[in-house]
């Protein structure tokens, strides 16, 4: 059966087909159609039926095919070309989601730049005291987690990562701090985390929301690891016409703000508010919720 967009003769990117499209071609299969089967065929030594007439009328077949599908390959490029956007390659999406072996360390290095502006603005969002302890979800790199220890530097930081190649970067980068005992990197990927409940006074977590497999158990399951009166902020691009172009919807799963308001509600934060990040690379925001 053919799904909705295929029967409107939209593209998988989006563009749909319309008869204005098909205008080219009829200008030229109408001419021909009523210059060869009119005029040429009948009046020439091929008239009637025969293999050359056939022959004819499966040219212009083949060339109306090679046509539409020419159609739908420009929908598909102009779509990807939106407001000037590149779409991230699928194997690249795949190694943001899970980074592994040379080309994923060197995902997360680039990462470690790329995402640096609004790793800062989790931090600052959070209002980190001294003698906090803090868990980062999805730490990659762990370079928010050195930066976390430096504003906490009495308190103790904690890190999960569905990961290994990036909790053997960021234990490389901390190397330090896990000796004092102050920074303690795991991984788990079963969306569970590993640390008892009411541990934390400051959760946060930046650009991992499109991975996860279900939102609403794994913000039940931050809940339950926070100490009451702990903040939780969660930096992520909403989903809009320019996110979407850029990056492969079978790798991330985007969700609006309302959206993700109401996932925090649901899974019963308090004092769930958004706040905006102006960052170098698109529009990043925030919604923090109270345990
Ligand atoms: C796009 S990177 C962002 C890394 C870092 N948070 C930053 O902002 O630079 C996503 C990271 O989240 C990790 N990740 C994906 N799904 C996860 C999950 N369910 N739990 C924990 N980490 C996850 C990936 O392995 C990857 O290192």
């Amino acid at each position: 059966m053919l799904n909705k967009s295929e029967a409107r003769n939209c593209t998988p990117s989006g563009g749909c087909m319309t008869v204005r499209h098909f205008y080219p071609l009829l200008g030229f299969l109408i001419p021909t159609v009523i210059m060869g089967y009119g005029v040429v065929i009948p009046r020439s030594c091929i008239a009637g039926l025969n293999e050359s007439s056939v022959g004819f009328g499966m040219s212009l077949l083949g060339a109306c095919l090679a046509y539409w599908q020419g159609v739908r390959a420009a929908l598909r490029g102009s779509n990807k070309r939106l407001k000037g956007v590149v779409r991230r390659p699928e194997f690249l999406a795949r190694q943001a989601r899970h980074p592994t072996g040379l080309l994923g360390a060197l995902v997360g290095w680039i990462m470690s730049f790329e995402t640096a502006s609004e790793n800062r603005m989790a931090l600052w969002l959070l209002r980190l005291r001294p003698r906090d302890h803090i868990l980062e979800i999805g730490f990659g790199h762990g370079r928010t987690i050195a930066r976390a220890a430096g504003l906490a530097p009495l308190g103790k930081i904690s890190g999960v990562e569905v990961s290994e190649q990036m909790a053997k970067m960021a234990s490389r980068r901390n190397r330090r701090l896990i000796a004092a005992g102050r920074v303690d990197l795991r991984v788990s990927q079963d969306g569970r985390l590993p640390f008892p409940d009411q541990s934390f006074d400051k959760v946060y977590s930046v650009h991992t929301l499109y991975f996860w497999e279900d939102p609403a158990a794994q913000l039940c399951e931050i809940k339950r690891v926070m100490k009451p009166g702990a903040c939780f902020a969660l930096g992520f691009r909403p989903r809009d016409e320019q996110t979407q172009a850029s990056f492969p919807d079978s790798v991330y799963r985007l969700h609006s703000l309302t959206e993700v308001q109401s996932l925090l509600v649901q899974a019963g934060f308090q004092d769930v508010r958004p706040e905006s990040a102006p960052s170098s690379k698109g529009r990043v925001v925030f919604v923090l919720g109270t345990h």
